[in-house]
């Protein structure tokens, strides 16, 4: 192992980063200028609980449409709202636009992370990416890669989330004075590709000969995670209605959870499973062996899937969406899996 391991840690990785960097739209090329400080923020507001992948056709979106604080802030709330329609978190663009807002109220983005801190949407992590990313100062940016990534370098034996702070501290204590947004993205990208949290890539990593967890001979074990006192299992039953090549979506009301997205029909969510009630008619319904789940923050839910095909005279609410289209309507994740289910059936 080297004898001075924090400089071999970000000597090499940047190193790597030079060579195996990303192109993702909100980037400067490694070693470049920095980057548009608005495109940091939006990318980063974004992939909060975003994968890149999913992020990046929503980023290029937005950007077209509003290329600047300027423009973001004058934007109209209904057209924004539809446009992040199947990013959900709804409550990222409610404070984007409330952002965006304050930052041309001020005249200009603040460029520290303390500033960054007091914004809508804005919390710690973001604040230090954006200030290393967009501002090239020296933050430590931890997020779930880089908390993965350095649990393993360093072997951390404390579960988390009690071992957050010591995370952040050993993060700190790697992270370079120069270059310190290119370390962050540098990390990310490390930790999304090779230290994967299953099955990680250790052969291709640069970091190997310095990384403690690669030397237990199981670095996948990290990082350590306290066992998860058991989430609530609610229970519900989810409808596809079809007619020829269509099936029927609604748009969930507004308020509650997955507020205003488009969705199959569902009925009530409750402790026990409410079979057919809540039906968007009656027809005669198949049950299907399968069932789809999902894990909410709160609760994890079950739901038993029915199927119906419309003979014509049903009354229905929503809309008859071609079933070979089913990706553009923007369904949350619970009701695509679901949908890819139906479908086989
Ligand atoms: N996740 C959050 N921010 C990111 C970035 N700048 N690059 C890649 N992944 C990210």
């Amino acid at each position: 192992m080297p004898d001075n391991k924090p400089r071999a840690i970000h000597s090499r990785l940047l190193d790597w980063y030079d060579r195996h960097a990303r192109a993702l739209p909100w980037r400067a090329q490694p070693g470049a200028n920095a980057p548009d400080p608005y495109r940091v923020w939006l990318s980063e507001i974004m992939l909060q609980q975003t994968q890149v992948a999913s992020a990046t056709p929503y980023f290029e979106k937005f950007t077209a449409r509003w290329p600047d604080f300027a423009s973001l802030a004058a934007a109209d709330d209904a057209e924004l709202m539809a446009a992040w329609a199947g990013l959900g978190y709804y409550a990222r663009a409610r404070n984007l636009l409330a952002c965006a807002r304050e930052v041309a109220a001020m005249g200009a983005f603040p460029a520290t992370e303390a500033e960054l801190r007091k914004l809508p949407g804005i919390g710690g992590y973001t604040a230090a990416a954006i200030a290393a990313i967009a501002f090239g100062q020296r933050a430590v940016v931890v997020d779930a890669n880089v908390e993965r990534v350095v649990s393993r370098l360093f072997a951390v034996e404390e579960p988390l989330p009690g071992a957050r702070k010591r995370i952040h501290a050993l993060t700190d204590s790697v992270t370079p004075d120069a270059r310190a947004g290119d370390f962050a993205q540098a990390m990310m990208d490390l930790g999304s590709g090779i230290c994967t949290a299953r099955a990680p890539r250790c052969m291709l990593c640069p970091l190997l000969d310095a990384c403690d967890g690669f030397a237990t001979g199981a670095p996948e074990a990290f990082p350590v995670k306290a066992a998860k006192t058991p989430k609530p299992q609610r229970y519900g039953t989810m409808f596809w209605f079809t007619r020829a090549d269509r099936v029927l979506l609604v748009r969930r009301p507004a308020k509650g959870l997955l507020g205003g997205m488009r969705a199959l029909p569902t009925g009530p969510w409750s402790d026990s499973p409410p079979g057919l009630a809540g039906a968007p008619t009656s027809a005669s319904w198949r049950m299907l062996d399968a069932s789809a789940s999902h894990g909410f923050t709160h609760f994890n839910l079950q739901l038993a899937l029915a199927a119906a095909e419309a003979g014509g005279h049903e009354n229905a609410d929503g809309e008859w969406w071609p079933i070979a289209e089913l990706e553009s309507a923007g369904l949350p994740t619970v009701f695509a899996k679901a949908a890819r289910i139906f479908r086989r059936a």
